[in-house]
């Protein structure tokens, strides 16, 4: 059987893609160095594919251009790999590479490979092991030619959100994995304050596993209605042996593969604000070394007794969420100005939609918004948004009841500070500067006049 598209590796996401393909009806070639993988896929009991053991019969199984989508765990391995095939690859033919890659390691193969005349294509994928099976979202760069040859195979497998297909070209290079790598920013950021009111209202209100997933249950038709408040109620509601919640018994030490870090380290290097992101990846690694005081805390206990504070809580997370999602968009803004991307906002963020860990309900508004304003500086000036003042005052609420209570709230402080200085008329930069200018020479503009000026401030 000569086939339409190859899967490299058949890891968990490797597998899952491969039988998603087979069942849409690609003939498929598979190939796994290791034998208990090849074994495992077979057990899967389906048709229409052709299994390899070596890169060259891989290769022989399929149809010019060679569409092979590599599922293997980023890192030296991709090199290793895309060196290996690339003798039994012809001129023309696009490796695609599935997992959380650096972006620059991907503008630097995807460079490596057109000097060959072969196509290497970063694509960010989305959905863990069943988005992989039933429709993930996929996030894809490199060229325009190769993305030509994969589009009918990769959107067929790809998740729908109604009308949209979650599969697109998002521009050249590493483009697809520098967007894959702000959706992860933005999950460690709405999962942080998922942490957060979920640490405080348990234990500033005292509520139970239970109530609280009702709460986070009942999102499932308004605004906040997503992928990640549908599983917290699943986490928040699973027993353990002796029927009490799972996730008390849990260590509170959140691991990491190094995308949320990423992400910060790239805020830091384009010059955007994205306190969120920096908190929630940076709170992660404080969870590794920290000491824990079972003692502390204020004794002080808030009361959670009307619809209203449980609406407080609701318009705090909205409104996180919105920051969350603002930042991570900026970033992406401003990495397509700086490497000439050209990125569609409105159609990066519909990628979204469907199939990936963030997806949810306010992207329809998102994704609306970079629709009306291409040129949409931040998502918060969107009119789309409207008055946010309501969910301003429940942020600063949460943030407050968190303080009383000694509750950490790195997320939902950040989140109002993102927000005010969004806002604020100044910020406070211009005493930076006069410091800067005292003990440094440093020089400072002035509002009233051009130019630049140094004053003599010990005199
Ligand atoms: C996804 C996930 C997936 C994975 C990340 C985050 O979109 O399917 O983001 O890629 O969960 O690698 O992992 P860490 O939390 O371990 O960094």
């Amino acid at each position: 059987m000569i086939c339409e598209i190859g899967v490299l590796g058949l890891g968990v996401m490797g597998s899952s893609l491969a039988e998603n393909f087979i069942r849409n009806g690609f003939p498929t070639a598979l190939y796994s160095r290791e034998p208990f993988e090849r074994d495992r896929f077979a057990r899967r009991n389906l048709s229409g594919y052709v299994m390899t053991d070596s890169l060259s019969a891989f290769a022989a199984s399929l149809q010019r251009p060679r569409r092979i989508v590599m599922m293997i765990t980023a890192g030296p391995a991709v090199d290793a790999v895309k060196d290996a095939i690339a003798p039994y690859l012809e001129e023309g033919d696009i490796l695609v590479d599935g997992g959380n890659s650096y972006y620059e390691d991907t503008n630097r193969r995807t460079f490596e490979y057109a000097q060959l005349g072969l196509n290497f294509v970063g694509m960010g994928v989305s959905g863990g092991e069943r988005g992989a099976l039933e429709g993930p979202s996929m996030m894809v760069g490199g060229s325009d030619d190769a993305w030509k040859a994969l589009a009918p195979y990769l959107q067929k497998a790809a998740a729908k959100a109604g009308d949209v297909i979650c599969c697109n070209h998002v521009g050249e290079g590493g483009s697809g994995h520098y967007v894959k790598m702000v959706h992860n920013g933005i999950e460690y950021a709405v999962m942080e304050l998922i942490a957060e009111t979920w640490q405080l209202l348990r234990e500033g209100y005292g509520l139970r596993e239970e109530e609280i997933a009702d709460l986070f249950d009942g999102m499932k038709d308004g605004r906040l209605s997503s992928y990640l408040a549908e599983i917290t109620a699943k986490v928040l509601r699973y027993p353990d042996e002796d029927g009490s919640p799972l996730v008390e018994k849990i260590l509170p030490v959140a691991g990491q593969k190094g995308t949320g870090k990423w992400t910060t380290l790239e805020s830091v290097e384009r010059g955007v604000y994205t306190p969120m992101i920096y908190e929630s990846a940076s709170v992660r690694s404080f969870s590794e070394h920290r000491t824990a005081f079972p003692g502390y805390g204020s004794g002080y206990f808030l009361t959670l007794e009307s619809d209203c504070d449980t609406k407080v809580i609701e318009d705090a997370l909205y409104l996180g969420i919105v920051c969350c999602y603002a930042q991570g968009l900026s970033l992406i803004r401003k990495a397509s100005e700086t490497f000439g991307w050209n990125i569609n906002l409105a159609a990066s963020a519909s990628l979204w939609e469907g199939g990936c860990i963030i997806r949810s309900e306010m992207l329809k508004d998102i994704v609306a918004a970079y629709e009306e304003d291409p040129q949409l500086e931040n998502l918060l000036f969107s009119e789309r948004f409207g008055d946010l003042e309501q969910e301003r005052e429940a942020l600063q609420e949460v943030c407050a009841s968190a303080m009383l209570a000694h509750i950490p709230a790195p997320a939902y402080q950040t989140a109002v500070t993102y927000y005010d200085a969004c806002f604020a008329p100044e910020l406070n930069l211009a005493m930076v500067q006069g410091l800067r200018d005292c003990f440094g020479a440093h020089t400072y503009r002035r509002i009233d006049q051009e130019g630049v000026f140094h004053t003599e401030w010990e005199k």
